[in-house]
């Protein structure tokens, strides 16, 4: 039997992190020796303690301690990867730098998100922008993954209340008139693509598009009113109140602290303008950008039907993202 790979996920108690660590416990091809790598308060989190449970090593990392104690605790990895939030994404740096002084064979750094320019249309990207530009300036080698748009993110409330359990801490609107296709993918999977993603010596230094289906806001409001008999309220944003939010977005550029309620309240005016009304979630447009798509790739993976999403929801199976989290005050 060939040896199996070694890995580390930083993040794994996260949203992402969790259906990361749960892809590369149940992936076959090829098979990993996982290490979750966690900050010293959280190694004991019951989350944690579970995946112990099933073999996975555990090791307390301090993105800001001094670069050899890192790159000692990375010694030895053919793979790191990293789902860390949105508000710690520059720490990646620091991690980068550790990855480099071990001679880690590929990073995997959070991005795991919709395709969007590099620069100029939305605050996290931007972000994540920078921390690849660092990988490539200090030589790291590295794969960079996107996903599209939860599956868990896009149903709006039903009348009944019915699958108030499963939806986000926000109110659901449409971006302008709803008709602009957008690429998505269950949570559940981002994990299994990331798995057969990183073990693919075809992925490396390269960019990979891994997503599911295609829809539009109308037609996942056209589908859940028809599978729960239903009538939908339709909450359009107009293109108009889009772009005054993007411009205000612009305005405070560099001044807007990741996070917060006012950071969440101008990136969503980023998000419908980037998938809702450019429409750069799409595969044509990720080819465009360099991205290798994991249909192409792995043709034998197909992922969730979003229908099949729809139909957990509905019958109060769903998994639920960002339980008890407060986005907007
Ligand atoms: N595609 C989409 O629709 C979509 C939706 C939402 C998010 N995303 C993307 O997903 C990515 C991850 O976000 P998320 O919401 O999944 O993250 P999250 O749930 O907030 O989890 C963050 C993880 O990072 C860990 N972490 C934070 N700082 C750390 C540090 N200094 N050292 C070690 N670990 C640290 C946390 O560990 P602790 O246990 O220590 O707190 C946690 O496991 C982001 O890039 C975001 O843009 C995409």
């Amino acid at each position: 039997m060939p040896s199996k790979l070694k890995v580390a996920l930083l993040g794994a108690t996260g949203e992402t992190g969790s259906s990361i660590i749960r892809g590369l416990i149940a992936s076959t091809q090829p098979h990993y020796e996982i290490t979750a790598l966690a900050r010293s308060a959280s190694v004991n989190k019951p989350a944690l303690l579970e995946y112990k449970k099933k073999g996975v090593n555990i090791v307390a990392v301090d993105l800001s301690g001094p670069e050899a104690e890192l790159a000692a605790a990375l010694k030895g990895f053919d793979v790191v990867i990293s789902a860390i939030g949105p508000s710690e994404l520059m720490q990646q740096v620091q991690l980068a730098n550790g990855c480099k002084a071990a001679g880690v064979g590929r990073f995997v750094p959070c991005c795991f998100a919709t395709i969007v320019p590099p620069k100029g249309i939305l605050i996290l990207r931007d972000i994540k922008e920078d921390v690849i530009n660092h990988i490539k300036k200090i030589y790291l080698p590295y794969t960079i993954i996107d996903v599209g748009w939860w599956y868990n993110t896009t149903l709006p409330r039903l009348p009944s209340g019915k699958i108030d359990y499963a939806l986000p801490p926000y109110e659901q609107s449409i971006a302008g008139e709803g008709t602009t296709p957008y690429a998505l993918t269950d949570i559940s999977d981002i994990g299994v693509y990331t798995a057969r993603i990183v073990g693919d010596p075809r992925t490396l230094n390269k960019y990979v598009f891994a997503y599911t289906e295609m829809r539009t806001q109308l037609e996942i409001y056209d589908l859940i009113e028809k599978l729960s008999g239903e009538k939908v309220m339709r909450n359009h944003v107009p293109r108009e109140d889009i772009a005054a939010g993007v411009a205000k977005a612009e305005a405070k550029e560099g001044q807007i602290v990741v996070g917060t309620p006012e950071f969440y309240q101008l990136a969503i005016f980023q998000y419908w303008n980037t998938w809702g009304i450019r429409g750069d979630n799409q595969p044509e447009y990720a080819k465009y950008l360099g991205y290798l798509l994991a249909k192409d790739l792995y043709p034998d993976l197909q992922g969730k039907p979003y229908l099949q999403y729809c139909q957990e929801v509905l019958d109060g199976k769903a998994h639920v993202v960002y339980k008890g989290v407060t986005f907007f005050e």
